[in-house]
């Protein structure tokens, strides 16, 4: 299993990172959130004060930049050029305006690289958005997690709920769809479901009922390698 290469796409709040996570850890793969990527630059270009439709000073910034994963129990720590960024990249305003940062060609370029570098060198269960696509074409797995609209609110919405913040659900709910709306129509890479992705909805299931569905899925890609 230590080669496998698992590409996990689909939209915001279907679950993808708690299950990716999971999936990585049973099969003894390295799990990469590319999602936390394109955060982290939307992070750094926050602190520079730099416009998000500045799309040179962007791509600058992604070319310039080190970005480091650091394996826990818990999934992975992010590092912007070596300072600990894991939760500042959850903050409201740098999710407010990483569909934008994300929409640049050479902010794309420069981390569908990295990505593909971390992938040529050990086994991954990777989870993003054009990961089936464009990063890992050639992935031995890949799955589309989807999930109606309301259950990814509901769930974002107890998420943050339970960590002391305060929101309105039908406000979470545009935005979420707002940013389906931004990463499907985007020109460059869009959101899209490869044609040989199997789709799983999580819609009504538990988390361990939708990992042992894409274990199953692993387990039969790896006996017919
Ligand atoms: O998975 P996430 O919510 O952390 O992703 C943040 C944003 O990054 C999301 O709005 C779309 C973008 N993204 C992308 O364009 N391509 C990826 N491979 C992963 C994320």
């Amino acid at each position: 299993m230590k080669t496998l290469r698992v590409a996990l796409d689909g939209p915001a709040g279907a679950g993808k990172s708690t299950v990716a996570k999971l999936v990585a850890k049973s099969l003894g793969l390295t799990y990469v959130d590319t999602g936390a990527m394109y955060r982290a630059i939307t992070w750094k270009a926050l602190q520079e004060q730099i416009n998000p439709a500045d799309e040179a000073a962007l791509t600058a910034i992604s070319s310039r930049v080190q970005i480091d994963f650091k394996l826990t129990s818990e999934g992975q720590d992010v590092f912007l050029d070596g300072v600990d960024i894991t939760e500042e990249i959850r903050a409201r305003d740098v999710t407010a305006n990483v569909s934008a940062v994300s929409a640049v060609p050479g902010v794309r370029a420069s981390l569908v690289k990295l990505q593909q570098e971390i992938a040529n060198k050990m086994g991954v269960v990777m989870d993003g958005r054009d990961i089936g696509t464009v990063v890992l074409p050639d992935a031995d797995v890949k799955i589309w997690l989807t999930a109606s609209v309301e259950e990814r609110a509901r769930r974002r919405y107890e998420e943050m709920t339970a960590k002391g913040h305060q929101l309105d659900f039908e406000q979470l709910k545009r935005d979420i769809e707002r940013r389906d709306e931004l990463d499907s129509g985007r020109e460059h890479s869009p959101m899209k479901r490869a044609d040989d992705a199997v789709i799983v909805d999580t819609s009504g299931l538990g988390i361990e009922a939708v990992v042992e569905k894409i274990l199953h899925i692993c387990r039969s890609a790896e006996a017919q390698n």
